[in-house]
């Protein structure tokens, strides 16, 4: 049966005929390994809808992966790339200085969550920007270990696939992988002692109790140059850390001189309902990585964090030929400025609010749905094969849901440690009509793989 939509605009059956042939084309050109949640080719895209190469409109959940809190052409970023790009495209920031970088690490240092002063490296993308920030606490602290959580993950590069986990989907076969990288227990209560009748408090504990036998059986804490942690993992099923674990983690950094890393390259820029995610917590970190929906689109990224800290690294330690490029920067700039005027913090809690009592409902009709979680709009359902056991549902099932989900005019993409999530990472500008609208296409679209 075929549904009147107001946004969705079906000509063709999706994939449609220009997509399948564009496809065809990218696979013939591009190697097998370089994975897509969907076979549908994008023409244009504009707020959250995106019009396909056959003139299909559809709703945009997956937002870039995280990239387009502000929304798909915002005319404000559009035009401040367009004016800068006719100025000037690029000098680079290792031989000469320009405005819009000076400019960008100002404004980073202005909105950082960090107290006192703060320095900024601007890079490209959220791999170099994460790498750079062991670097520089490895120089600062003159230690080696770096500890990373279960289900993180920070990017592609050697180091950084190092700190991701997720084996089989991001890792196998790359390696030998970088040295002096801990792999620590995370607060994933939902699969935390699972059929046992405890409280979230007593969950934390466990995996907290997990957490200093860590310390003990695998490095010394006094050798730890940094604790890298995404305040809501996203690749690992979009989790948001207990508080009561991160404000015992930012003691046990404190205590032992340990540098609390703070990964927001997902969950920064007002998706969360606040511009950082770690201003949920009463922690405060010594650096933050920000990428993704800092540029609107364009490939930028930073490394923000105490001035004594990034000021350690010897000169010439930091660079890059594209860091602080001037046309990004002034969309990231442009970007910073749309998240404040139309305080997409509070419209992020607002539509994630909307979005969560829905997927609650949906949890109560659908016993596929095991978890809805998350924090304001960076919300994700975890999909099991039986509640009580919470076997997950297999990575084939839930990419079915995916492709089943865009043949319906819905762009989004899974998640979690075992490829059972489906997360949503709406544009913060969304129309309320448009959500439930795309909303309405994840119920009946659940509702068909529950049969
Ligand atoms: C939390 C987190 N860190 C780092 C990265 C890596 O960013 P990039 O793909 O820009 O290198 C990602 C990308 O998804 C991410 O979600």
């Amino acid at each position: 049966m075929t549904r009147i939509r107001q946004f969705i605009q079906l000509k063709t059956e999706l994939p449609g005929p220009n997509s399948r042939a564009l496809i065809a084309r990218r696979e013939a050109a591009m190697p097998a390994g370089y994975g897509k949640a969907t076979d549908i080719a994008v023409r244009r895209a504009h707020g959250a809808l995106v019009e396909d190469v056959d003139g299909n409109v559809l709703i945009d959940f997956a937002g870039g992966i995280g990239v387009l809190n502000v929304g798909h052409t915002p005319p404000e970023v559009v035009a401040a790339i367009q004016s800068q790009a006719e100025a000037m495209i690029h000098v680079c920031g290792l031989v000469a200085t320009t405005e819009p970088h000076v400019q960008l690490a100002e404004k980073l240092n202005a909105i950082a969550p960090i107290s006192g002063a703060k320095k900024a490296m601007i890079t490209n993308t959220g791999a170099e920007a994460v790498e750079q920030a062991i670097q520089i606490a490895r120089v600062a602290t003159g230690r080696q270990a770096i500890i990373a959580f279960e289900g993180a993950y920070h990017g592609r590069t050697l180091l950084t696939q190092t700190l991701t986990s997720k084996y089989a989907l991001f890792k196998k076969g790359f390696g030998p992988f970088a040295p002096e990288v801990y792999r620590a227990p995370f607060p994933y209560l939902y699969r935390t002692a699972i059929g046992a009748d405890l409280s979230e408090a007593q969950r934390v504990e466990l995996v907290w109790e997990a957490f200093e036998r860590f310390l003990v059986a695998h490095v010394m804490p006094e050798h730890v140059a940094a604790v890298i942690i995404e305040p809501v993992q996203g690749e690992g099923g979009f989790i948001p850390v207990p508080r009561e674990f991160m404000r015992r983690l930012r003691e046990i950094c404190t205590r032992y001189g340990i540098l609390l890393v703070v990964d927001e390259v997902q969950c920064g820029f007002a998706r969360t309902g606040k511009l950082f995610a770690i201003q949920h917590y009463e922690v405060e970190p010594d650096i933050v990585v920000m990428a993704k929906s800092m540029g609107a689109g364009m490939p930028i990224a930073a490394t923000v964090g105490r001035a004594e800290v990034m000021d350690k690294v010897h000169l010439g330690g930091l660079g890059g030929t594209y860091s602080g490029n001037p046309v990004a920067c002034a969309a990231a700039l442009q970007a910073i400025a749309l998240i404040e005027r139309d305080d997409l913090c509070t419209r992020a809690a607002y539509l994630g609010g909307i979005a969560c009592e829905r997927l609650k409902r949906m949890q109560e009709r659908f016993a596929l749905i095991g978890d809805v979680r998350g924090l304001g709009a960076m919300l994700a359902i975890e999909f099991v094969e039986d509640r009580a056991s919470r076997r997950p549902l297999s990575p084939e099932k839930t990419v079915a849901v995916v492709r089943d989900l865009a043949r319906n005019g819905v762009l989004a993409i899974r998640c979690g440690l075992y490829s059972n999530g489906l997360r949503f990472l709406f544009p913060l500008v969304i129309g309320e009509a448009q959500l439930h609208e795309g909303l309405d296409v994840v119920e009946e679209t659940i509702e068909r793989a529950s049969r």
